[in-house]
């Protein structure tokens, strides 16, 4: 972090404390309050984190007033459609693009690395058949640091490395496994001669009795859709994982505890609850109807895929997998889709009524995800799976930039203590 040139003056009382102010490459300054509690006395306080920055980053940037996301500086516009995921992820974890053979390298060796532990089959087979694919990712990405003791050591740039390769590479085998597990259907070994995309795609379709052919418009779909989700600075998921590795958890447990918050519905587990609503709605006519009840203060429904904490103009995300669908729905001969006619007149009425335009609510990439993913053939427990394995670099990404931090604390935050003073404990029969 450089030097402060600039600083901002906070009274307390007859105290003035003055805070450096930081300007970063792009976005609002940020005031410095590290030394606000011991010079000051107080706390600041900040539910929800809505004007804290949590850490210094290079990774990702979202101008969330103009709808512009970059990654490590390229727009995800020019990345979807000039690159691809492999490549986006190299993006990520090194912060340049890659040489063509420093490419051809990193793919060789996520291409190695797609197995599991044999023994781990054994730990899918203890679920439940009818247990959501999220619930058995965060149980077996937990479990992986019982079963890979050599990445284990974070102190060790090498085993780091190792862990990070483990994960990307893994992830799309143990996905595609908890979809056939939930199937009752033969798990599919890894294919080594398939890209990233191909691969998940005949992991999940294929079976013993059958050969899979992949689509490659539908694999370039697939891997345009794990790019659209490979980071977003620090979302509630990722400031999980960043939270549990500033204790110095080990690699797995951390992307573990990052896929178990990403489940909820206002996050990652937006896209399956994006797509019931767009089932329930149904038709066109019962839009107005959705669209009061998102409105009513006495009524918790809210439009699905819809809003953002950052972007108060369209998620660009959101626009690209519009077109996504389009031509996926296309491809499989089903442009008539009713969700998508309804999706797409829920968002014309959505962006035309008042209520959404001065709350600055658009898409977010959500909104049509689910139903280019239901296109394709995934159940909707599948949607937020899909997410957490595209969301894997990213995680690891900012995990192993947070190490690298020679600032790096353990996340401890403080609070606005609301409860009892101390008061003398009362006997049980005096009670
Ligand atoms: C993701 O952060 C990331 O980067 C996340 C993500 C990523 O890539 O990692 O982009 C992925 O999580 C996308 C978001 C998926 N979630 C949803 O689609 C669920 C529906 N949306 C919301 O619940 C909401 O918009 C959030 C959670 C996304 C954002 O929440 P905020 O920033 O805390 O905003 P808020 O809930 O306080 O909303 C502000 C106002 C409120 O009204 P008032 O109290 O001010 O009157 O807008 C209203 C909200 O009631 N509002 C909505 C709405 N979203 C917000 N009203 C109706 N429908 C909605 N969807």
């Amino acid at each position: 972090m450089s030097d402060s040139k600039k600083f901002a003056s906070l009274t307390i009382g007859d105290k003035t404390l003055e805070l450096p102010i930081y300007s970063p490459t792009e976005g609002p300054d940020v005031i410095d309050i590290r030394k606000l509690y011991a010079q000051g006395d107080v706390f600041t306080y900040d539910p929800g984190f809505t004007s804290t920055a949590a850490c210094d980053s290079t990774i990702t940037y979202i101008d969330g007033a103009a709808g512009i996301l970059l990654h490590r500086g390229y727009t995800i516009g020019e990345l979807t459609e000039k690159s691809h995921y492999l490549e986006v992820c190299y993006l990520l974890l090194n912060g340049e693009l890659p040489s063509a053979e420093e490419l051809e390298h990193f793919e060789y060796r996520i291409t190695r690395h797609t197995m599991l532990h044999e023994q781990m089959m054994n730990f899918f087979r203890g679920f439940r058949r009818d247990a959501h694919p999220m619930a058995i990712m965060t149980g077996v990405v937990g479990a992986m640091s019982a079963f890979y003791h050599d990445s284990l050591d974070i102190t060790d740039p090498q085993q780091r490395e190792v862990a990070s390769v483990r994960m990307i590479s893994k992830m799309p085998t143990i996905a595609a496994m908890a979809f056939k597990y939930s199937k009752g259907q033969p798990f599919v070994y890894p294919s080594n001669d398939l890209d990233f995309a191909s691969n998940f795609l005949r992991m999940c379709f294929a079976t013993p009795v059958e050969e899979y052919e992949v689509d490659p418009i539908l694999s370039r779909a697939m891997d345009r859709i794990f790019t659209l989700h490979a980071d977003h600075e620090q979302n509630a998921s990722t400031s999980t994982v960043r939270l549990a590795g500033s204790s110095g958890a080990n690699p797995f447990a951390c992307i573990a505890a990052g896929i178990a918050c990403l489940w909820g519905p206002t996050h990652g587990g937006a896209n399956q609850a994006c797509l019931e609503m767009l089932e329930e709605i149904g038709t066109v006519d019962r839009i107005p109807e959705y669209i009061a009840r998102a409105k009513d203060k006495n009524d918790s429904f809210r439009l699905m895929g819809f809003g953002h904490r950052v972007y108060k103009n369209f998620d660009p995300r959101a626009v690209v997998l519009k077109e996504n669908a389009d031509e996926v729905l296309e491809l499989l001969g089903i442009e008539n889709n009713p969700k998508l006619q309804v999706a797409k007149a829920l968002e014309a009425a959505a962006l035309e009524d008042p209520y959404f335009k001065e709350k600055k609510l658009f898409p977010n990439v959500d909104f049509y995800s689910g139903i280019i993913l239901e296109a394709m053939g995934f159940p909707t427990s599948m949607f937020t799976p899909i997410f957490a394995l595209s969301r894997t670099v990213g995680w690891i990404a900012q995990w192993k930039e947070m190490l690298d931090d020679p600032q790096l604390k353990i996340g401890r935050p403080r609070q606005l203590y609301q409860g009892e003073s101390q008061r003398d404990y009362v006997d049980v029969e005096d009670r």
